[in-house]
């Protein structure tokens, strides 16, 4: 057993639907610049007192269906989110609580928008190190929470969500190669600049909002995503046309196209989702990755390319036979 296979997808969107029409009656905005600047038509927020963990629970029983198993058969849970539920425990604990699955381990990775591509990179080391057989790996956010809703530069662009799969240890191949990279002296461009040890002020009044520099990360973005392609490629030894979908992480379509015209790659072979969503940081990869799995278009066999970008800055990529 030496390859990580997926086996098993899954997604959740809450219910209640912002569209950019309703944010035209909140900020100085309109449905036309929101479609040109980010393709993105609407988002999902969550409602009152509705958190990540419970977005992340429905999507993990998804995937859990999906896959055939039961809760008990996960021998370990990591959870990416930058907007775990509490300060502590983890969401991953909490969720484990949810599923009622004891003693296995169960943490949160935070990359951000990179976080589902870091989490499955460690659980791929899990397993292929044989310290874990099958993992469940969750990407959930609920970032209207940290935006700011009379900031017009931001609040177009995020939304809730939570995507999930289960990974399991098998003798073919599965997950053939990750690649995690970061960059700490980018971390004024796109940030929260509020937590527990710095300026807690701002969030115990509720003005923990995320702050961007838009045009400075697209760049960056965008070049960064284009490295990793070829970095991704050459580990692997295949050509562009080798690859039969992109799998972005769904920020802004403009992104997300750069990127396959670096891959030479037909929008036909790209998955994107960010029009019904917006940008669900971590939880964007595996909602795009199980509706493309659950509508046919991805077929066993195939190969997936997974790139995502985020604060911190941090950028990642999976390249995986589904
Ligand atoms: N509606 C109307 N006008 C707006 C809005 C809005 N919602 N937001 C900004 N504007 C205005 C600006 O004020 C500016 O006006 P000015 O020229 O009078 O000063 C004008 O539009 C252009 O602003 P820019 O910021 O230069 O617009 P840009 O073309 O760069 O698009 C955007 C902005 C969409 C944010 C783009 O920079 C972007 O997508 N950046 C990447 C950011 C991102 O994706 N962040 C998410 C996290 S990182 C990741 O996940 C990849």
């Amino acid at each position: 057993m030496k390859y990580t296979k997926i086996i098993g997808t899954g997604g959740f969107l809450p219910e209640k639907i912002l569209t950019n029409r309703d944010l035209e009656q909140m900020v100085e905005t309109t449905d036309e610049w929101i479609t040109e600047r980010t393709g993105i038509k609407k988002r999902h927020i969550v409602a009152a007192g509705q958190t990540t963990c419970d977005l992340a629970e429905q999507a993990a029983r998804r995937a859990i269906e999906s896959a055939g198993i039961s809760p008990g058969d996960i021998d370990l849970i990591i959870c990416a989110t930058t907007t775990p539920d509490r300060i502590f425990p983890s969401t991953a604990c909490l969720l484990q609580a949810r599923l009622d699955i004891h003693g296995i381990p169960a943490f949160d990775v935070q990359a951000v928008c990179t976080g589902f591509v870091y989490a499955l990179s460690i659980a791929d080391k899990f397993i292929r190190t044989h310290a874990a057989t099958c993992a469940l790996v969750i990407g959930a956010e609920t970032l209207s929470r940290i935006v700011d809703w009379n900031n017009r530069a931001t609040c177009v662009l995020f939304g809730d969500g939570a995507g999930a799969v289960i990974l399991k240890a098998s003798d073919a191949p599965g997950i053939l190669s990750t690649h995690l990279h970061a960059d700490g002296a980018y971390k004024d461009l796109l940030t929260v600049p509020a937590g527990i040890s710095e300026n807690p002020g701002l969030l115990q009044q509720g003005k923990a909002f995320i702050a961007m520099q838009g045009n400075e990360v697209f760049k960056v973005a965008v070049n960064s995503l284009s490295r990793i392609v070829d970095e991704t490629l050459e580990a692997n030894q295949l050509q562009q046309s080798d690859i039969d979908w992109l799998v972005p992480h769904q920020a802004n379509i403009r992104i997300i196209m750069a990127t396959a015209k670096k891959l030479k790659m037909d929008m036909d072979h790209v998955v994107v989702t960010v029009q019904d969503h917006g940008n669900t940081s971590a939880a964007s990869i595996p909602l795009a990755l199980d509706q493309a799995v659950r509508d046919g278009r991805i077929q066993r066999d195939e190969i997936l390319l997974l790139e995502a970008f985020g604060g911190g800055f941090t950028w990642g990529s999976a390249l995986i036979r589904y």
